[in-house]
């Protein structure tokens, strides 16, 4: 599933309406916020990929990476089946070197403050050489407003679109984390050659950090 050039535009046109409306669902011939980041994640994928934090009904591997890979969370949401299910992430069930990519969509973040290196020391182990990691990351402004959108959606209306307040946040979780803390993790945890892409349709207010692990 990848966006049209047209879709793209017309994306682009109507963030503003799209940022405090479509969280999760597409709506009125436009992509929600969770499409796009998918969207986008999916193109820097390289193959076999591990999505941690996958969220409800595993949808990025199933949907945008046509089943092309794993999704891994710690709570069971909707959709999920014990395969997708880890008591903890500081351990990812896996052998090393097993996939091509491993991606973090909007939930580095949710790994309080401790967890974090380990996490990516996991990611490393798990990526055969040569694959890559994703990190998508909102602007910090952003992250606040549109998380605070949400919960009073889902205040006001009794919609479930946060599926944070559904598992429960846990101290040391963030709403965003700054790029250079991200760099310097995945630069500690061994990935070199990192890069950055914006989320365009976005207005640039998302993006995610690319790294790599060495071939040898
Ligand atoms: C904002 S949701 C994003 C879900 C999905 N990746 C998406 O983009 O729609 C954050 C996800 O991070 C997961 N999570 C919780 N603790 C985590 C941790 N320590 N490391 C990584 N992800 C975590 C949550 O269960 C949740 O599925």
């Amino acid at each position: 599933m990848s966006r049209t050039a047209l879709q793209k535009l017309k994306d682009f046109i109507f963030f503003p309406i799209r940022a405090v409306t479509l969280f999760h669902d597409d709506k009125w011939g436009l992509s929600s916020l969770r499409t796009e980041r998918f969207d986008y994640a999916s193109e820097a994928v390289t193959g076999y990929c591990l999505d941690i934090g996958c969220g409800r009904d595993n949808l990025f591997v199933t949907q945008f990476l046509d089943g092309n890979g794993k999704g891994l969370d710690i709570f069971m949401y909707d959709g999920l089946t014990e395969e997708n299910i880890t008591d903890s992430f500081s351990h990812f069930p896996f052998d090393d070197n097993t996939f091509d990519s491993v991606t973090f969509i909007a939930c580095l973040n949710h790994a309080p403050e401790p967890e974090r290196d380990t996490e990516l020391a996991e990611a490393f182990r798990v990526l055969k050489p040569g694959g890559n990691i994703i990190v998508t990351m909102g602007n910090p402004l952003a992250e606040i407003i549109v998380h605070k959108v949400v919960y009073i959606y889902d205040k006001l209306l009794g919609t479930d679109f946060d599926v944070d307040t559904e598992r429960g946040m846990e101290e040391g979780e963030e709403y965003y984390l700054l790029d250079s803390e991200i760099r310097a993790r995945l630069k500690k945890a061994g990935f070199h050659k990192l890069s950055k892409r914006y989320f365009v349709t976005q207005w640039c207010l998302n993006h995610m950090i690319i790294g790599w692990k060495p071939d040898k």
